[in-house]
């Protein structure tokens, strides 16, 4: 079997899949870690930090800012400036939309100019949904392409608390939000349609800020942070990838220690839960505001799935690779409401669905999802992955549902680098273990 961390690879994998592991520390609470700290008064210490590229687009984004990141053992220490500072350059968050729109929120009340840009994945990503509600709180912002697109520019200033009512459900801008909230002149209200992921309210909350949550309304009052520890869970969006594989390939059982089961966070396990495989949680526990639990799946006889509503923002990022699992489930498997899989790294509904159909897969997309009828035998394929992870990721699993014969070329692996660098290592462990 050939590793690669960039460039093309050759899947040739066979399951089933078995072991216990720990997958690396939560994205979203790694980035929110770092930006935080840097607004805190005092020294914050992570612990399980997600070394990825897309956490080190926001680490090196903070000390364009002032702030101080350092390793000790373990630990990844900040020690915030005095008040952020402009920056001297443009700031690149690589292919992190978490780091750019997050960032828009905090730069809108820092005096001065800054400039935030990306890679061709990210310059491709809306970022007028930032843009509108945070020239309401009174900041300058504009972009590319008639303020739809990176890169983005901002004059930080002063900023009003105001009231938004948000037309998609996203933690990125409901958090861009609140973080400009942290220096308005009064109460700022978030309200989403649906509720996503809400890592920014306990985190902000669990630094003394006044947060409150009403149902699918967020106030936030004006406040400085106060530096506390934070302890980064397991990532559900990694654990996904191996979960998935083990609820579709006969003989699986994998365990994840340590995994953050937050329930904006969890759509998955009720998801695979409903498909019929077996999910066990085990030492539940809150640590640093965060619940966690050990989670073991087992394989069970699959059927379809109705995924839509407000499961959606509860499960987002894990469709790709659920996607993937459709295929061996009996019946139809509809996926509706999850039109923003289309503005994320990828149009992740165009890169799954044309990838799956080549692979054999029967399946129909809508403009909100799709429909895919199972079980199929997928076959061997070559996979665009678009500078996209996830696309990656969930195509490795696609390969150990076609069996080792079959070969899934992916054109190019270093995308996985932005949020699991290990990724493969540990997918061989799981299936070597099962030898
Ligand atoms: C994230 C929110 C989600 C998710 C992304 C991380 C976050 O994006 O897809 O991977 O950390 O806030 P949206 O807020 O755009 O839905």
């Amino acid at each position: 079997m050939t590793t690669a961390s960039k460039g093309p690879l050759a899947c040739r994998r066979q399951g089933p899949l078995r072991g216990a592991i720990a997958v690396p520390g939560d994205k979203s609470v790694s980035h929110r870690s770092l930006l935080f700290g840097a607004l805190a008064e005092g020294e914050t210490r992570i612990t399980g930090l997600l070394q990825a590229e897309d956490v080190q687009s926001t680490r090196r984004a903070v000390e364009a800012l002032g702030a101080l990141v350092r390793d000790e053992g373990d630990e990844v220490v900040v020690t915030p400036p005095a008040q952020l500072r402009e920056p001297a350059e443009v700031i690149d968050c690589g292919n992190s939309g978490t780091s750019l729109r997050l960032l828009a929120g905090v730069l809108s009340g820092v005096p001065g100019l800054s400039v935030l840009t990306g890679d061709a994945s990210l310059r491709r990503r809306p970022v007028r949904r930032v843009i509108d509600p945070l020239r309401r709180m009174g900041a300058n912002l504009h972009a590319r392409d008639g303020d739809r697109l990176p890169p983005l520019v901002i004059r930080g200033g002063p900023l009003l608390a105001t009231q938004h009512v948000l037309e998609v459900a996203s933690a990125q801008v409901k958090s861009a939000i609140l973080l400009a909230g942290l220096s308005a002149d009064g109460d700022t209200v978030v309200i989403e349609p649906e509720r996503s992921r809400d890592h920014t309210e306990r985190m902000l909350s669990g630094m003394g800020v006044p947060v409150t949550v009403d149902g699918l309304m967020v106030t936030i009052s004006p406040a400085r942070p106060r530096a506390t520890r934070v302890d980064v869970p397991g990532d559900i969006s990694s654990a996904a990838f191996f979960l998935c594989a083990a609820a579709g390939l006969p003989g699986s059982e994998v365990t994840v220690r340590n995994l953050g089961v937050n329930e904006t966070r969890t759509g998955l396990l009720e998801v695979l839960e409903a498909m019929g495989a077996t999910v066990e949680r085990r030492e539940e526990r809150e640590v640093a505001g965060e619940p966690r639990a050990d989670v073991t799946v087992r394989t069970g006889e699959l059927r379809a799935a109705v995924i839509g509503g407000a499961l959606i923002p509860r499960l987002i990022d894990e469709l790709p690779v659920l996607m993937v699992l459709a295929t061996q489930a009996r019946g139809r498997t509809i996926i509706r409401d999850a039109r923003e899989l289309r503005v994320k790294e990828s149009d992740r509904l165009a890169a799954m669905g044309e990838t799956l159909a080549a692979a054999g897969a029967r399946i129909e997309l809508f403009e909100d999802g799709c429909a895919i009828e199972g079980p199929t035998r997928l076959r061997g394929v070559s996979v665009r992955t678009r500078l996209d992870h996830r696309i990656a990721m969930s195509m490795a699993v696609g390969q150990l549902f076609a069996g080792p014969a079959e070969e899934v070329l992916l054109d190019d692996v270093a995308c996985v680098a932005t949020s699991f660098p290990t990724f493969f290592e540990l997918l061989d462990g799981l299936c070597e273990a099962a030898r």
